[in-house]
């Protein structure tokens, strides 16, 4: 008697993303030029998303004079800050329990022992700015105090210490009679919007109170009154804290990310949505990740507030939020959030057009594992023409297209392409790698095509096409020689492959192909990937 074969299948649930049924969304509340709330900065400030440090998500109330200190020492020795992260935040936890004799705020002198004037001073000494945290209610989210009835006397003393920008939270706003919750923040927070601009300082003013009304029809209104009022204001959930683990901080990111993304209609020069800080930096997050958040941040025009031990990040973090390309992006002078405008299982395809007539077009794989994701420049509202300039933000590559935009993404990944149309004459052409569906039982060869479309108006001169398979799975040839491919034409290659042990259960693993080629005398590579998955 042979053996009792292993019944589990092995199959290809995500082919490319052609195969994947494709439904284009057409979000009313995010589309530019629809819908939107057209004004200007109220005080004349943050006319791009604000940029900084805030010590929350990694220090929480362990914050100290030290602690900011060695944060703005090394965003200035990183360059950072020369790349437009200016302003040091120091968040809650940084003063006492109750106010002085005369009604003003104390910083709590074990942990700034020389006050919070000093560190505005020191911060302006080193080129930065100087952000400050305080609660619209009788006390902090930390249970410290609070400005509630006090707003005047709050703006003034902030104006005195130098501040430039605050972060104004709504724990323990009390209920006022005869007032809804949600008229008791927006006259608050109006209030001190007020209150700060009658110091005649420039103070940017970063509201809290939408984190306040995520559900129910509140959720909307509040963040209108409150955009008329501020220059950013937080929505969705709290960020997870850089110690919790990878998971927790990925999900968080994600709903963030799904909870901000309708939103654009609020957001322009001057007035932001905020979506929390990033957790780039010494996380949890694989640097899939981590690149992700940057991204799809700087998409959405987020503000891009580092929240880690700077002075100990690594240098591919370091390399994710100094990426100048990404941040011409989030701050690009026209100021329209990336909307979704198409998406699939797992996958969204963004755009945000661009004061240059150029769009920012993100593809993001939300799923586990990976998938090519496959879109065209006039899903993502560019003007017809017979060619586009692609740039991809992270790498840096230029390839040109007569339209079609596709490309490889990691599970949980992002790619971004800077999208210029009428542009790209002596690029090497785009490539689009797909992967061809296949089923497979472990131990039995089975045949996987890999096919390379060439989507610009060059040929493709030839080059390789490799496949990387999962470990204890085997490719043969794993590398194979791409012939010329005419413009607008493509070759499908054939491997074969033995399956390995099967997933145990759910998607875990993919195929990548890659095509390294050469084209208008260039050198260009394109991936495409595919999920492998089990059943049976
Ligand atoms: C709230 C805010 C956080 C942080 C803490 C401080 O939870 O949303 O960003 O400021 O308070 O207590």
């Amino acid at each position: 008697m042979s053996a009792p074969r292993f019944t589990c299948r092995v199959v290809v649930v995500l082919a490319a993303a052609w195969l994947v049924s494709v439904s284009v969304a057409s979000p009313a509340s995010a589309a530019p030029g629809r819908a939107r709330t057209v004004h200007t900065s109220y005080n004349g400030l943050a006319l791009t998303p604000p940029m900084g440090y805030n010590d929350w998500s990694y220090y929480g109330c362990g914050v100290d004079q030290a602690v900011i200190l060695s944060q703005a020492r090394a965003l200035v020795r990183t360059g950072l800050s020369a790349l437009g992260y200016v302003t040091v935040t120091t968040d809650d936890c940084w003063m006492s329990e109750t106010r002085g004799p005369s009604g003003e705020l104390r910083a709590d002198r074990t942990k700034f022992p020389r006050g919070m004037g000093y560190i505005g001073r020191r911060l302006h000494a080193m080129g930065l700015k100087f952000g400050i945290y305080e609660d619209a209610g009788t006390r902090t989210c930390g249970g410290l105090a609070g400005s509630w009835g006090r707003y005047r006397r709050t703006a003034e003393q902030f104006a005195h210490w130098g501040v430039d920008y605050v972060k104004l939270d709504g724990c323990h706003v009390p209920k006022i009679d005869g007032q809804s919750r949600e008229q008791t923040y927006n006259q608050a927070y109006a209030r001190f919007s007020r209150a700060l601009q009658a110091t005649g300082r420039q103070i940017v003013f970063s509201a809290s109170a939408p984190a306040d009304f995520r559900v129910g029809r509140q959720r909307l209104h509040v963040i209108a009154a409150t955009s008329r009022i501020a220059n950013l204001w937080r929505d969705g959930a709290d960020i997870p804290h850089a110690q919790a683990d990878g998971a927790e901080e990925w999900n968080g990111i994600a709903f963030n990310f799904g909870y901000n993304v309708g939103l654009g209609r609020y957001a322009g020069p001057g007035h932001w949505n905020d979506p929390d800080m990033l957790l780039v930096g010494d996380s949890s997050l694989t640097s899939v990740e981590m690149q992700s958040q940057m991204t799809l941040w700087s998409e959405m025009a987020a503000p891009l507030i580092i929240s880690t031990d700077v002075t100990q990040a690594s240098p591919a973090a370091l390399r994710i939020l100094a990426n100048r390309r990404i941040i011409a992006v989030d701050q690009d002078r026209r100021g329209v959030q990336g909307h979704i405008v198409q998406s699939g299982s797992g996958y969204d395809v963004l755009t945000k057009p661009l004061a240059d007539g150029d769009a920012s077009v993100v593809l993001f794989d939300q799923a586990q594992t990976g998938a090519t994701i496959d879109t065209t420049a006039a899903t993502a509202g560019l003007p017809s023409s017979r060619r586009y300039e692609l740039t991809d933000l992270v790498t840096g590559q230029r390839t040109q297209t007569m339209g079609r935009i596709a490309a490889g993404v990691y599970g949980h990944g992002t790619v971004i392409e800077r999208v210029r149309p009428g542009a790209g004459v002596g690029l090497p052409s785009a490539a689009a790698v797909s992967i061809g569906r296949f089923a497979a039982t472990r131990g039995e060869p089975e045949s996987v095509t890999a096919t390379v479309t060439d989507d610009g108006d060059a040929s493709i001169a030839g080059g390789t096409l490799t496949l990387a398979v999962p470990a204890g799975w085997s490719v043969s040839p794993a590398v194979q020689t791409l012939p010329r491919v005419a413009a607008g034409g493509h070759a499908t290659m054939r491997f074969s492959l033995v399956p390995g042990s099967p997933p145990a259960g759910g998607v875990v693993s993919e195929l990548d192909a890659t095509a390294r080629y050469r084209s208008a005398g260039h050198a260009a590579t394109q991936t495409g990937r595919v999920a492998i998955g089990s059943v049976g």
